[in-house]
């Protein structure tokens, strides 16, 4: 990075505030740094203190600060050059400001969130920025207030098809249906494949607001025998012969929460097992996008019956709400009718922002950079939680952790809370009728930072092996 004339005289006053910082100090310096140049406090191109002075200032030592610039550099607050100082980086997006980093939810203070699966902060707030200046200038914005017209859904529905390629999966534009989100498309699924009174079936353990949704609109769910095991043909075959079920809910890559990909057999066999008996399947695909490799979906292999959806929501930003189903072109119909019926159709503006992200890069770029955090953030946990209990991919957001006997889930959550840190208990995941395993889900991805992440999972690692607190709390 180049840089050029530096704004030398804000940093001969400039020193971190740390008055009511907690946790590690090369943290709370690389927080404070962080927040100064979110605020403007630290301008593009300050130059930071020298090392020395600063240790000196603080009254810490030369690897305190050193630890702390480096952090800073990490996160993209800043970028130094050997024997030319550190700087605030005078190209490329910065951190967000104060005010939307508190409104992510996303603090650097404060309890260390493991329970919400959402994607890592990144230059996504920045790349908004510019789509909307260059949106601000173009003529659509009258088209972005209205209805879509079927030109415009055509139009993102052959950006959808284009990212559906990036998993593999090909699809004509009459296949696709967007919806406001995931959630949204999974609710649009069942409203246009089932009645009142129907049964659906889940793996045991599932993502949990199917379960609320499926109970609103009067449908029956029945959890998949096999406890927290991978889905198995065999559970499906028994499950289809013992109630007419019209459809089953699953998530074969990176299940949510015990992390674990179906392989290509198994999707083989599974829709194999759908095909005679008749069941649609919905394949939940929002993490696809993590894994460098993985099988096709399962839409791929049973593509007269599956319906399957994704969302930007993990890749990009959950806040993007557009979410993209395929389907067979008799299902697609009922499912534009559904999507219709809740939403009439997902924001414009949101729809023409992720159909640019998507034709220019942007969302290339944004989903890389998420299994990259992912990436590293999963070594972190490898190298601190005990290896036994942890089930994870090694490039996904979350991982599951089962708990050694002297731990019920209930009093981990609540004891790792105590100590500033959210979990949540396998149970919240389990469908009525289906065990509660030992176990918490353990979100890596949404904390702003890796120093954060790491400093939760210390306290968690030594959670784990505290039998005296277990004991403590049976109490
Ligand atoms: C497995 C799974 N499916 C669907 C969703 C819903 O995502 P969206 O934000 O796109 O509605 C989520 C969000 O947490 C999820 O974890």
């Amino acid at each position: 990075m180049a840089l050029g004339n530096h704004n030398i005289v804000a940093m001969t006053i400039w020193r971190p505030d740390l008055a009511g910082r907690t946790g590690p100090k090369f943290r709370q310096i690389a927080d404070a740094i962080g927040e100064a140049v979110a605020a403007g406090r630290l301008p593009r191109g300050a130059r930071l203190p020298p090392q020395r002075e600063l240790a000196y200032g603080l009254g810490v030592s030369l690897n305190t600060v050193s630890r702390a610039y480096a952090d800073a550099t990490e996160r993209g607050f800043v970028a130094g050059e050997v024997g030319r100082g550190t700087y605030v980086r005078e190209a490329g997006p910065l951190p967000p400001p104060e005010a939307e980093i508190a409104s992510l939810a996303r603090p650097l203070a404060g309890p260390i969130d493991f329970a919400l699966n959402l994607p890592a902060p990144g230059e996504a707030a920045a790349c908004l920025a510019e789509t909307l200046r260059d949106l601000s200038g173009s003529n659509c914005l009258a088209a972005l207030l209205d209805y879509q017209t079927e030109g415009a859904l055509d139009h993102h529905a052959a950006a959808a098809a284009d990212w559906l390629r990036r998993v593999g999966l090909a699809s004509r534009g009459e296949e696709i249906v967007l919806a406001t989100g995931a959630q949204h498309a999974i609710l649009a699924a069942l409203m246009a494949t089932t009645r009142p009174g129907d049964v659906i079936l889940s793996e045991a353990l599932t993502y949990a607001p199917i379960k609320a949704i499926a109970h609103h609109l009067g449908l029956r769910l029945v959890p998949l025998a096999g406890g927290d095991g991978p889905l198995g043909p065999d559970a499906l075959e028994a499950a289809c012969a013992r109630f007419s079920a019209k459809l089953l809910y699953c998530l074969p890559t990176l299940h949510t929460p015990t992390t674990r990909t179906m392989d290509a057999e198994r999707r083989a066999a599974i829709a194999d097992v759908a095909r005679r008996r008749g069941l649609v399947l919905i394949e939940d695909d929002v993490f696809g996008f993590l894994p460098a490799e993985r099988p096709l979906p399962l839409a791929a292999f049973a593509p007269e019956r599956t319906i399957y959806v994704t969302s930007l929501s993990k890749s990009l930003a959950p806040g993007l709400r557009v979410g993209y189903l395929k389907a067979p072109a008799e299902h697609a119909r009922a499912l534009r009718a559904a999507v219709k019926l809740s939403s009439w159709m997902p924001p414009p503006l949101m729809a023409e922002i992720a159909s640019r992200w998507i034709a220019d890069g942007t969302a290339d770029r944004l989903s890389d950079f998420q299994r990259r955090e992912a990436l590293a953030r999963q070594a972190t946990a490898r190298a601190i939680l005990p290896p036994g209990l942890v089930e994870a991919d090694p490039g996904g957001f979350h991982l599951w952790l089962t708990l050694p006997p002297q731990w019920r889930a209930e009093m981990f959550r609540m004891e790792a809370q105590s100590r500033g840190v959210k979990v949540l208990v396998g149970g919240a995941f389990a469908v009525d009728g289906a065990e509660s395993p030992n176990a918490v889900r353990l979100c890596l991805s949404h904390e702003a930072s890796r120093a954060r992440v790491e400093e939760g999972l210390v306290i968690l690692a030594e959670l784990v092996g505290d039998s005296g607190a277990a004991g403590a709390n049976v109490l």
